[in-house]
């Protein structure tokens, strides 16, 4: 009964493809905890206050049934108003929410058209739902165009969707959402923005790089809170009649039970944060500069521009040691391989967070320059 499994992994194992999961260890240079608000001292001791005033730790039910706890709404009519949108669904996490927006919303005749690099929940929530869904190249307005444009011309008449990240997770460069908010614009079509790895670090206050658009009718953005604001869970951030939608025909947020209230003050505080201590995010944004910098005097690398920074290296053996030749010097440096990024385009994936200092930076950028000239 157990043999195929056996067998299935024991075939990863032989492509080199076998992970397992390790133990936390060495200077963080892997985690999405970008403004290290996980370990945030007034974000625990807000934890810590609604305890003892008695809020729960768990919702007990569905937003549906008796789940509805009023941190969670808060947090909600907070989180609508930071972001700029007219109403906010909170969610159990990201990948739930791409999945339930992008199953929930586009229906049977509907279009979606989505970049090729977005993240494996839209990829399931795509594949789950009934619309037709067309890829098109990385950060290319122009071919998204084309699609509808083509789609149009056969004969297509439901709605159209485009869906993409504003920072991207494994390549750390922006979607040009100013293009896609024409072609959104100029086909009637929706556009739906990712923002988990933007969100907190980049626009207003840590609003995102596509504040500008919030609250627009045909705009859809969603904040993840596992990230840079060091909680759990997401913010589908939309308008309101979408929310409600939601509320009526998203199975996983109908039949899921609610998010813990108390992640929902955690989430509250750090929005709070944001909006009172910009210099949590100033500080990363010294860090981006000043590791763009040194990564391309010492190595030659091109800087991404964001706390996200890939080293391509192409083959996944190239990758995998030089990630193990980092850590054995005590970075959590992690390499990154197919299906998570295009096979022929393993990387290490470097990340910044405020868990690191400068000298940490330059440590780890000095061993990395003497590892890739041993193994390129
Ligand atoms: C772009 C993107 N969207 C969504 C998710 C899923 O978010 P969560 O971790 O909150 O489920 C991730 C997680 O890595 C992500 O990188």
């Amino acid at each position: 009964m157990l043999e195929r499994y056996e067998k299935s992994l024991n075939a990863l194992e032989r492509r080199n493809l076998l992970r397992g999961l390790v133990p936390q260890r060495g200077v963080d240079f892997a985690s999405n905890d970008y403004l290290a608000f996980s370990e945030l001292e007034a974000i625990r001791d807000a934890v810590r206050d609604a305890l003892d005033d008695g809020v729960p730790v768990g919702a007990g039910a569905s937003r549906l049934l008796r789940g509805n706890h009023e941190q969670i709404v808060a947090l909600e009519d907070e989180a609508a108003a930071f972001f700029g949108a007219e109403s906010c669904l909170y969610m159990g996490g990201g990948y739930m929410a791409n999945f339930s927006l992008l199953t929930a919303l586009p229906r049977r005749g509907d279009l979606i058209v989505y970049d090729e690099l977005i993240h494996a929940s839209c990829h399931e929530g795509m594949r789950a739902g009934k619309a037709t869904c067309k890829e098109v190249a990385h950060n290319d307005a122009d071919a998204v165009e084309d699609v509808i444009r083509a789609w149009r011309a056969g004969g297509g008449t439901g709605q159209v969707w485009i869906v993409v990240e504003s920072l991207y997770s494994m390549d750390g460069d922006r979607a040009p959402l100013d293009d896609l908010m024409a072609v959104a614009d100029r086909h009637d079509a929706f556009l739906i923005i990712d923002e988990a790895h933007a969100t907190g670090v980049f626009g207003t206050g840590g609003r995102g790089l596509a504040h500008a658009y919030e609250g627009r009718d045909n705009v859809i953005c969603l904040h993840t809170c596992g990230k840079a604001l060091g909680c759990h869970g997401a913010l589908i951030c939309a308008p309101e009649v979408l929310c409600r939608y939601m509320v009526n025909r998203s199975r996983p947020f109908i039949y899921a039970t609610a998010p813990s209230p108390l992640m929902a003050v955690a989430v509250r505080k750090a929005l709070a944060v944001l909006q009172e201590t910009p210099a949590y995010q100033d500080e990363l944004q010294n860090l981006i500069s000043l590791t763009g910098e040194y990564l391309s005097e010492r190595c030659g690398l091109a800087a991404s521009g964001s706390q996200i920074i890939p080293v391509v290296m192409g083959r996944d053996g190239a990758a995998m040691e030089l990630a193990s030749a980092l850590q054995a010097q005590g970075f959590d440096v992690r390499g990154i391989r197919q299906p998570t990024v295009p096979a022929g385009t393993a990387r290490l994936r470097l990340s910044l967070t405020r868990h690191v200092d400068e000298t940490q930076i330059r440590t780890m950028i000095d061993a990395l320059a003497d590892a890739m000239e041993k193994h390129l």
